[in-house]
């Protein structure tokens, strides 16, 4: 790994190329060429590669996907061993193999009862789906009142219409709230009595719901807020109770993140969601897939006559993609095989002292929360600074460290495979980062 500054071209030929034919999402493409960013060309191991030879490591996963690395050998070879028997066939009325061997072994580690799965793309698909799931199950069942959803305040569950509406909004969605549906939102992990006041929500609105929605122990996108698993378990027998379906969004936390493969085994053993969605790094990064997962008696809400009303009619043209199983599936087996989930547990604890020594009481730093390895570091600009957290990031990439903020909180979230010496260097690069743009601020207002 190079420590060495990367070298850009003054003007970049390659963001030149970029601005002029492609849209990044979540990006002012107006300041995009100013915010310096990298063109990717190639990776290796758990560091990124520019088209100029410029080494980063990957200290966001790719925005929160990859979990053993760039170009794992056995990966690789998942993808081209499935290449050679078919990439893709459809799902509607028909079965594919790669998806029931890779079905069959998620429905095995899933805490979900008698996993049945839908399949989609993305992790708002994922969402979308249970949300509509959720909603005819009721109607189905003849419940047509159980309409409604209870969400969480800083929840975040993706970008399409229904995953918008319960999520918390921010992030400049406020434009889209005239399209959002109103749901019951009660407050999130910010607020220490987050589920007391969910447990209250919930006995109050039963008659009303289809279901609750909830990031179990981390809401991420809000800025790594992290939950008590007892208080997770509390507002899970209080869906149970009152006859709530409870839906869990592992997008971001599943798949070893926290520590465990899922978020929801922190809140114990009869923590049972009914419904769970997955995505993000189900394939370990490697190819858009995720997944809605549900419980036995979710499923046999649906059947019915052929053709009739009691089918969930929905799904996607490249739902149960075989590329993507056949990886995912080989993945699944290597967070086994590598005992990762071990190496998880230890290097997080590496990382959290560092934290604790190095980064936790600098001038400009408000509070350090981690689950696993999932890190928010909060910043505190002085009054009247500007564009801190896109500040101390840009300094970390200059550095071969990339990073990227959500708002004023620097989120860390390294590929499961990191090694203590990687993490150091983050931590080590964060810090001078964070002191260097302190230095300049506390310069200016001199
Ligand atoms: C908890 C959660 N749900 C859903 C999503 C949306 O996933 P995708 O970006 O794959 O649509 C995200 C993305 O960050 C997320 O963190």
């Amino acid at each position: 790994m190079s420590a060495e500054t990367p070298s850009v071209p003054a003007v970049d030929p390659w963001v030149a190329r970029d601005v002029a034919v492609v849209w990044h999402g979540f990006t002012q493409m107006a300041a995009y060429p100013g915010n310096v960013p990298i063109t990717v060309e190639r990776a290796e191991g758990r560091e990124l590669i520019d088209v100029h030879g410029n080494r980063f490591f990957d200290a966001i996963s790719s925005l929160w996907v990859t979990t053993l690395g760039h170009r794992v050998p056995e990966l690789d070879a998942a993808i081209v061993d499935q290449l050679g028997r078919v990439a893709h066939a459809t799902l509607l009325g028909n079965g594919s193999r790669a998806v029931v061997e890779f079905a069959e072994a998620l429905a095995a580690v899933v805490p979900v009862d008698d996993a049945h799965i839908v399949f989609a793309s993305d992790g708002a698909a994922a969402v979308e789906q249970a949300l509509k799931i959720a909603f005819q199950y009721r109607a189905n069942l003849g419940e047509p009142g159980h309409t409604g959803f209870l969400a969480l305040g800083d929840a975040y569950h993706g970008d399409t219409v229904g995953a918008l509406s319960v999520g918390d909004g921010g992030f400049g969605t406020t434009v889209f709230d005239p399209l959002r549906f109103p749901v019951v939102r009660t407050p999130g992990y910010a607020d220490p009595d987050w589920a007391a006041k969910a447990v209250a929500a919930i006995a109050a609105t039963a008659d009303t719901l289809a279901a609750m929605i909830i990031e179990p122990l981390v809401q991420g996108a809000s800025g790594i807020l992290v939950a008590d698993p007892d208080d997770l378990a509390s507002v899970g027998r209080a869906c149970r109770e009152h006859g709530v379906l409870l839906v869990c969004d592992e997008v971001a936390t599943g798949f070893g993140r926290t520590g465990r493969l899922f978020a929801s085994e922190w809140a114990g053993p009869d923590f049972r969601p009914d419904l769970m969605c997955l995505g993000k790094g189900i394939t370990g990064g490697y190819l858009p897939l995720s997944a809605t997962v549900a419980s036995r008696t979710v499923y046999e809400g649906f059947l019915g006559e052929d053709l009739g009303t009691a089918t969930f009619y929905h799904g996607h043209s490249y739902g149960g993609n075989a590329l993507a199983c056949a990886v995912a599936h080989r993945h699944l087996e290597l967070l086994d095989e590598w005992h990762v989930l071990d190496h998880v547990t230890e290097v997080a604890d590496h990382l959290g002292a560092r934290l604790d020594e190095s980064v936790v009481g600098l001038d400009g730093v408000a509070a350090v929360r981690r689950q696993g390895l999932m890190v928010g570091v909060e910043l505190a600009p002085p009054a009247g600074a500007e564009r801190w957290g896109r500040r101390v990031c840009a300094g970390a990439v200059r550095s071969g460290v990339l990073l990227r903020p959500l708002g004023d909180v620097v989120v860390i979230m390294p590929p499961l495979t990191s090694t203590a010496d990687e993490l150091d260097r983050v931590v080590d690069v964060l810090a001078a980062c964070i002191a260097q743009v302190w230095a300049e601020d506390a310069e200016d207002v001199g």
